[in-house]
C-alpha cells in the first residue's frame, strides 16, 4: 500500500535499536527524513529516497529535547511526523518498587512525552497539519504482573494524548496511540533472561509461558509494529485520531 509519506519529515524517538529502530527505517524506506533520537547516536543513513538523521540525547534529562522540533523545522523546513517512543521502566512487583523507581519511571515514560508532544503539537496547530503517535503498551489495558511503572505512568501518557487529540483536530492534527504486546526486542529478550535466572527455568520455558496467552501463537516483530505505526502516521489513516491501536496478537481479552 503506498503511505504517501514521501518528502515529508519526521521525529522517531529512542529510535537506537528495537520498535524505535524499526519505525525509524520503515519511515525511511517511505521516502521521509527521519531524524531518530537514543543516547547512542550513530551515523546517517540512506534508504532509496529517505534517511536516517541520529540525533544523539537523554530522554531521562529534564529538557533534553528543549528547541528540537524548532531546529528540525529550521533545518528540513517543517515537522510531518512524531513518534513517541520511550525506554520501557523497570519490571517490579508492586509493593517492592520504591520511589526512585517512580521517579525514574515518570523521567522516561512520561516527562519527555509531555516536553516534547507540547512543542511538536505547538508546531502543527501552526502548520495545520501533521501526525502524533505515542508508543504505549497492552499493559495499559490490561496491567501484568511487574508491570505497575509501565501500566500507571502510560495510563497518565494516554490521557495526555487524548486531550491533545481532541484539541489539535481542528488543525487537521491527528493523534494516535499504538499499544504493542510481546515483541522479540533486546528489552523482551532481557526480560525472559531476567525471569529464567530468578525462577531458574530455561529461556525457552519463559518464552512459552509468554507465547502462550497470545492466541497468535508468537511474538511480534519489530518490523510489525513499525508498520502499523507508519499505516497510523499516514495519510491512510486520514480519519483515525484519538485512537489506541493494539498490536499484540489478540493477547488482550477485552472486547473493545
Ligand atoms: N518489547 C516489547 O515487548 C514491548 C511491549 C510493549 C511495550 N513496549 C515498550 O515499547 C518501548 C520500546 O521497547 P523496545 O522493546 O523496542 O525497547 P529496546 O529494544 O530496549 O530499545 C530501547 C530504545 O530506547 C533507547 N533509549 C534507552 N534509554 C534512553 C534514553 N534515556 N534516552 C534516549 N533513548 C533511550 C535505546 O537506545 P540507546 O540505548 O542507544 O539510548 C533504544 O533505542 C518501551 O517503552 C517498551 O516498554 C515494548
Amino acid at each position: 500500500m503506498y503511505l504517501g509519506l514521501d518528502n515529508g519529515v519526521a521525529l522517531v524517538t529512542a529510535a537506537s535499536r528495537g520498535i524505535g529502530r524499526a519505525t525509524a527505517e520503515r519511515l525511511a524506506t517511505e521516502g521521509m527524513t527521519v531524524i531518530a533520537l537514543s543516547r547512542s547516536g550513530g551515523e546517517p543513513e540512506k534508504f532509496d529516497d529517505g534517511q536516517i538523521v541520529p540525533w544523539q540525547a537523554d530522554l531521562s534529562e529534564s529538557g533534553a529535547t528543549a528547541g528540537l522540533v524548532e531546529e528540525i523545522v529550521e533545518q528540513y523546513g517543517s515537522l510531518d511526523v512524531v513518534v513517541l517512543n520511550t525506554p520501557g521502566p523497570k519490571i517490579t512487583p508492586v509493593l517492592d518498587s520504591t520511589w526512585a523507581d517512580w521517579e525514574a519511571a515518570h523521567d522516561t515514560l512520561l516527562r519527555p512525552v509531555v516536553q516534547l508532544a507540547l512543542d511538536a503539537g505547538r508546531q502543527m496547530r501552526e502548520q495545520k497539519s501533521g501526525a502524533i503517535v505515542l508508543i504505549s503498551s497492552t499493559w495499559v489495558r490490561q496491567p501484568a504482573p511487574g508491570g505497575v511503572l509501565s501500566a500507571s505512568y502510560r495510563s497518565a501518557a494516554s490521557a495526555f494524548m487524548k486531550s491533545l487529540a481532541t484539541e489539535l483536530a481542528p488543525f487537521g492534527v491527528r493523534v494516535n496511540q499504538v499499544m504493542p504486546g510481546a515483541t522479540g526486542t533486546d528489552r523482551m529478550k532481557n526480560i525472559v533472561e531476567s525471569k529464567s535466572a530468578g525462577n531458574g527455568t530455561t529461556v525457552d520455558q519463559e518464552i512459552e509461558k509468554i507465547v502462550k496467552d497470545i492466541p497468535l501463537g508468537r511474538w511480534a516483530e519489530a518490523a510489525e509494529i513499525a508498520d502499523t505505526i507508519a499505516f497510523v502516521v499516514s495519510p491512510r489513516a486520514s480519519f483515525m485520531t484519538g485512537n489506541a491501536v493494539a498490536v499484540d496478537g489478540g493477547a488482550v481479552r477485552a472486547a473493545h
